[in-house]
């Protein structure tokens, strides 16, 4: 009989989903089970589990109870049949692509991605036998003719890192679904909170767990959730990279993930608010931030998140007036704003890239006045280029 219970929100699913008292010991919370290796009974019991009849942990990097229930909470959210659970974002990337990839496997994949995952593309996987072709993911046309007869995937982030650039999600899943492709998302910039991007057709979603899923930047974890036999394939995969998340990780994100759409709502409204202030203000250059209305990707980020104004994540880019020479000043006035890398944490980040005039605000969850005064200080430290009569 189909279960007609109605599905349970996505706040009530981030903290109840994959958890459950402790069988043994009640105990409320999954406890972390900080354990390498996993008692059998006896012979009869082990030879069931190898028939897989009564399944049984064997051995911590093949599954532990508190990295599982973080899985099966991810799968949840992300409303995919499995997850597994990685040491790392990258780790995520590197097992998806080369399980993916394998015995000359070629990728057509987003320019707009973040720097390590372009990087493994480029230099990692042609040594590894598989080949990438990066394009411009906005034009469809680009994507098509890079597909060849060696193509295994399509992948991009949705909004990308760090220059905020839209990925048009269910347009490039009918183009790899054309040529019987899967659409691999890294969906770590949005979380399931705002974006599920198999709902608009992705195949593989990725998470860096690092950031938004655990927001207070105390672990390291990734995540790649999507059908089961993919999954269980990429599991495989990162079992031999040695790339198996900590317990330690997996408890800390399952409270992290508790929180995850009350955050992302405060995130996206901070940011909303300090990407209409940085806009408006003459110091500043351009602002990278899709819940704009002149952000060229807006029309289509409204497709993915919806329409509010806390729909659009906590991520903004911006370059100064006057190019690199107001970056120093700007920087060291602020106060609240943490001159670090990284995304994704309750207190706000702010980051200079190398050889640009980009920077990158990782919007906290800070009273949003706070944030505002905090950045109108550094603004009003930028040199401003004297205008030509
Ligand atoms: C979009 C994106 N994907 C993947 C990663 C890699 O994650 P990690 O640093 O957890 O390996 C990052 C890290 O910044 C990221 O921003």
């Amino acid at each position: 009989m189909p279960d007609s219970t109605p599905r349970l929100g996505f706040d009530t699913r981030s903290v109840h989903a994959g958890e459950a008292p402790d069988p043994s010991t009640g105990a409320h919370g999954v406890p972390m089970y900080q354990n390498a290796t996993y008692a059998f009974r006896s012979y009869d019991q082990l030879e069931a589990s190898r028939a897989g009849r009564a399944p049984h942990f064997l051995y911590a990097p093949r599954g532990n109870p508190t990295v599982r229930s973080l899985e099966l909470k991810l799968a949840d959210l992300e409303g995919t049949e499995a997850a597994v659970a990685t040491a790392s974002g990258m780790a995520a990337v590197a097992a998806t692509l080369l399980h993916l990839l394998g015995n000359g496997g070629h990728v057509v994949a987003s320019a707009d991605l973040y720097e390590q995952t372009a990087l493994f593309l480029t230099e990692d996987l042609p040594s590894l036998g598989g080949a990438a072709t990066l394009v411009d993911a906005g034009d469809l046309d680009a994507v098509t003719a890079a597909i060849g007869p060696a193509t295994r995937a399509v992948y991009v982030e949705p909004f990308s890192n760090p220059r905020l650039r839209v990925a048009d999600v269910p347009a490039l899943a009918a183009v790899a679904h054309r040529h019987d492709l899967p659409l691999v998302v890294d969906n770590t910039f949005l979380s399931p909170a705002l974006l599920r991007p198999v709902e608009h057709g992705a195949d593989l979603v990725i998470h860096s767990a690092t950031k938004y899923l655990s927001g207070h930047g105390q672990v390291q974890g990734g995540v790649v959730c999507g059908r089961r036999e993919a999954v269980a394939g990429i599991g495989r995969t990162l079992l031999r990279l040695g790339g198996a998340m900590s317990p330690f990780a997996a408890w800390m994100l399952l409270a992290g993930v508790k929180t995850l759409p009350l955050r992302m709502a405060r995130h996206g409204a901070n940011a909303d608010h300090l990407a209409r202030l940085l806009a408006a203000h003459r110091a500043v250059c351009h602002v990278d931030y899709p819940g704009l209305p002149d952000h060229p990707g807006h029309a289509t980020a409204r497709r993915l998140v919806g329409a509010g104004e806390d729909r659009f994540g906590g991520m903004l880019s911006f370059s100064l007036r006057g190019g690199s020479a107001g970056i120093g000043p700007f920087l060291d006035a602020l106060k609240l704003c943490t001159l670090a890398v990284s995304l994704g944490e309750c207190g706000t980040l702010i980051w200079p890239f190398a050889c640009t005039d980009l920077i990158r605000l990782s919007v906290g969850i800070e009273d949003p006045a706070d944030l505002a005064t905090d950045l109108l200080r550094g603004l009003d430290r930028v040199p401003l280029p004297v205008a030509a009569d």
